[in-house]
């Protein structure tokens, strides 16, 4: 059974989508959830799900002993599900190619430092696009360039605003990410 850590600080919608698949295809568990937001409700999943969790700040996250604690998990996967810091070149090394990130654009369009959440959606109203998706990526030491997996797009509709745009990549993300997961591990070479 593969262990699978996933890193997320938001609702954690995409982190509960993970987990319900992994109850149909029990490929692998998901054996820590690390979030920086102490009121994230990916917590509250978390909880209710009874998975650990680590919750970390700065300075802890930059700490060799996280490293550690990481690894004390042997992960397969490390999986960003909304986590907005940038992940230390000490922990991309580590876990090379392990680690993958999901992302509501279909990039390279609309990534990078400033680009999340609804001001993703905002752009890409913003510039009249009639298409839009997710892309799903290993990360590397810049936001939003490793290598990318696999992308899925929807269209843009004329009355769209992002909250609505944002409903429909939300579904997209909850149907791809957990048969990427899948994918991967399927292929996992240690
Ligand atoms: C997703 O849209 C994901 O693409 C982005 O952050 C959002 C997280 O949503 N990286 P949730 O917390 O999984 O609901």
């Amino acid at each position: 059974m593969h262990s699978i850590i996933i890193f997320a600080s938001g609702a954690g919608s995409n982190a509960q989508a993970i987990i319900n698949y992994l109850k149909q295809h029990p490929i692998g568990k998901v054996s820590l959830i690390v979030c920086n937001k102490p009121n994230a409700g990916v917590l509250d999943i978390a909880a209710v799900e009874n998975i650990p969790t680590l919750i970390i700040d700065k300075t802890s996250f930059n700490d060799t002993t996280f490293i550690t604690t990481l690894a004390q998990h042997q992960p397969s996967l490390i999986v960003l599900a909304g986590f907005l810091w940038k992940i230390p070149g000490g922990v991309v090394q580590f876990f090379s190619n392990k680690i993958i990130n999901i992302h509501p654009s279909l990039l390279p369009k609309y990534g990078g430092k400033n680009m999340y959440g609804q001001r993703v959606h905002q752009a890409v109203i913003a510039a009249n696009e009639k298409t839009s998706g997710i892309t799903i990526h290993y990360v590397n030491e810049v936001y939003d360039e490793g290598e990318i997996i696999v992308q899925a797009h929807c269209s843009v509709r004329a009355d769209d605003t992002p909250e609505t745009l944002s409903q429909r990549i939300h579904q997209l993300e909850h149907f791809y990410f957990p048969r990427t997961l899948h994918f991967l591990l399927e292929h996992y070479k240690s």
